[in-house]
């Protein structure tokens, strides 16, 4: 159980490793990927960072329902937070940041993806937003980011349903920049990561910053996002969604 970063030259791998839970996110495992990115981004002659999930199954499948299932509306308002300044973290990276997604991509972890400015997909990589059979919404920028990447039909369609995305509908969709075959999915993203760092670095900074301008963070939706978030903590449906998910059954929502 750790979050890992290991340097290659001027490439740096930052692996999320909790397989056991398929690389689920706890508020320490968070925590420790915060660290971890600006240890990465404020390391010496660090010119690209590349993001992955440990074992054969999962990039990340989300927050950790059941750390989330019993918090209050602040508590998860918190959360939201801590996951949004994740997200915001590797966006605001010097360097750029490549997601290489070597299985479920869900909830949250879908939307560390979405964060980072590349996206590499396994052929066995499955993404999605998952919340709203939680009882809940992406709340780590989800609402905010896949609209801008696939457009507000297609990010509606995806959240409203949950269902889950495959590799070669995420690479159509746009959702994804490229997919390859599972066992190349990492020397591919480091291959690709070696090459942005051969290009000039401050220039590639610099393109970084300006295309930020454009379709980077802002704050009202991001905040927005968060409180409503938090609003649905107080609910029954969600206590029916988690408590259904941790049963293994499926949740009767009420809609209240
Ligand atoms: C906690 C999780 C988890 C999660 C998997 N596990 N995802 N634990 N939180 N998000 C755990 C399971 O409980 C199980 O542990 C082990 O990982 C293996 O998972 P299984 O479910 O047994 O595997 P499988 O049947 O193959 O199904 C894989 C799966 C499913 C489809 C990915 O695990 C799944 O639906 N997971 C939840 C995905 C999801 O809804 N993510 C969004 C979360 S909400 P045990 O101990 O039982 O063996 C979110 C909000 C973000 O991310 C915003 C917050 C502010």
């Amino acid at each position: 159980m750790s979050v890992d970063l290991e340097r290659d030259g001027p490439v740096a791998l930052i692996t999320v490793n909790r397989p056991e839970a398929l690389n689920a996110f706890d508020t320490a495992h968070l925590e420790a990927l915060l660290a971890r990115l600006r240890e990465a981004g404020a390391g010496e002659g660090v010119r690209a960072i590349v993001i992955t999930g440990a074992g054969e199954r999962a990039f990340i499948a989300g927050a950790d329902i059941k750390e989330m299932q019993g918090k209050t509306p602040l508590a998860a308002k918190g959360f939201a937070e801590l996951g949004q300044a994740v997200c915001a973290a590797i966006e605001g990276a010097p360097q750029p940041a490549i997601a290489a997604i070597n299985g479920f991509a869900l909830g949250g972890g879908c939307e560390v993806a979405l964060a980072c400015d590349i996206r590499l997909a396994s052929d066995r990589a499955q993404l999605g937003q998952p919340e709203v059979g939680l009882g809940i919404l992406p709340g780590w920028g989800g609402t905010q980011r896949l609209p801008r990447l696939v457009g507000a039909g297609r990010a509606k369609e995806i959240i409203f349903t949950g269902r889950r995305v495959g590799a070669e509908e995420a690479l159509r969709i746009g959702l994804v920049n490229a997919v390859h075959p599972a066992g190349d999915l990492l020397p591919r993203a480091r291959e690709l990561a070696a090459g942005i760092a051969a290009q000039g670095p401050l220039a590639v900074r610099h393109a970084k910053l300006a295309i930020g301008q454009a379709f980077g963070e802002t704050g009202g939706g991001f905040a927005q996002e968060a409180q409503l978030f938090a609003l649905l903590f107080g609910t029954a449906d969600q206590r029916e969604g988690m408590g259904a998910f941790v049963e293994r059954r499926q949740p009767r929502f009420t809609g209240a």
